[in-house]
C-alpha cells in the first residue's frame, strides 16, 4: 500500500491549547498529480502543511512519505526526504534579487553542488516559473503576482518530489492564473506531486486530479473534482446557503 501513495496521513491530530485544529485525519495522496486542499478559512489547511513538513509535531497519528514513517522528523530532514513547501506570506528575501532568492533556495538544499551547477539550477527554476527576465530585480520591487511566481521558483529549484503550495494563486489576475496553471501541469508532467491549497474553485476544478475537503480540522471528503463538486453539503459549508458551484 505504502508504495502506491507518496503521502499517507493516518489518525493525525493537532491541538493548540484546547483548540483542536486537526482531528483524527486520514488522507492518502497518490504519487504524481495535483491534489487540491480546499475548505473555509481556519479549517486547518496550513496547519496540515506545518505537520507534514515537520514545522509542527502532531499530538497523535502517523505521517508516511513514500511508505517511510517521517512522523516527528525535524523540518530540515523532511525537506531532505523530498518535500518542499511555499508559504502564504511568501517569505522572500526582499532586499535580494530574484536570482539571489532562487540561488538561496538551491543552496539550502542538502546536495553539495558546484557553483556553476547551482547557478544553472536557479536559472532553470526562474525560467520554469516565467520570471527569468526579472533575475536582476530586487524582490521588493516586484509586483504582487511576480513575487508569487518567484516564491514558486524557489520551490521548483529544489528536487523535491512532493510540493506543498499554500495559496500560490491567491490574488492572481486571469492571465497570471493561466501562467500558474501551465507551470503546475508542467511540474506534474515531470513527475512531481503537488498538494495545493486554493480557494478559487474554478482553478481547483480545472487543475486538480483529486480534491480533499477539510472543515474544522476534519476531512469531509476526498475524491475526483467531479465527485467533490457534486456534494451539495460541501457547497453550503463553503459558501453558505446560497452557494452555487
Ligand atoms: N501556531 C498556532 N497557535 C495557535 N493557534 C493556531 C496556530 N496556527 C493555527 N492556529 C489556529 O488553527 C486554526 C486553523 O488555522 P490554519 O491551519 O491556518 O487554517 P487555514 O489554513 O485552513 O485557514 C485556526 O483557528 C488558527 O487560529
Ligand atoms: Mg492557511
Amino acid at each position: 500500500m505504502g508504495a502506491d501513495y507518496i503521502l499517507e496521513l493516518s489518525g493525525l491530530s493537532k491541538s493548540f491549547g484546547g483548540n483542536r485544529v486537526i482531528t483524527a485525519l486520514d488522507l492518502a495522496i497518490n504519487r504524481v498529480g495535483v491534489t487540491s486542499l480546499v475548505g473555509p478559512n481556519g479549517a486547518g489547511k496550513t496547519t496540515l502543511f506545518d505537520l507534514v513538513t515537520g514545522f509542527l509535531a502532531p499530538d497523535a497519528g502517523r505521517i508516511r512519505l513514500c511508505g517511510r514513517d517521517i512522523t516527528g522528523m525535524p523540518s530540515h530532514r523532511v525537506a531532505q526526504a523530498g518535500v518542499v513547501r511555499t508559504f502564504q506570506n511568501l517569505r522572500l528575501f526582499r532586499s535580494l534579487t530574484v536570482l539571489e532568492n532562487a540561488l538561496l533556495a538551491v543552496e539550502s538544499d542538502a546536495g553539495a553542488r558546484a557553483p556553476g551547477a547551482r547557478l544553472e539550477l536557479a536559472q532553470r527554476a526562474l525560467e520554469r516559473a516565467g520570471v527569468a527576465r526579472l533575475a536582476g530585480v530586487r524582490a521588493a520591487d516586484l509586483s504582487f503576482a511576480e513575487q508569487k511566481f518567484v516564491s514558486l521558483s524557489r520551490a521548483i529549484a529544489k528536487p523535491a518530489g512532493l510540493m506543498l503550495l499554500d495559496e500560490p494563486a491567491a490574488g492572481l489576475d486571469a492571465p497570471s492564473l493561466g501562467r500558474f496553471h501551465a507551470i503546475i501541469r508542467g511540474l506534474v508532467d515531470e513527475g512531481r506531486t503537488v498538494l495545493l491549497i486554493e480557494h478559487n474553485l474554478d482553478i481547483v476544478r480545472r487543475i486538480s486530479d483529486s480534491v480533499a475537503f477539510l472543515d474544522n480540522g476534519r476531512l469531509l471528503a476526498h475524491g475526483s473534482p467531479e465527485e467533490i463538486f457534486a456534494i451539495e453539503e460541501l457547497a453550503t459549508l463553503y459558501f453558505g446557503n446560497d452557494a452555487v458551484i
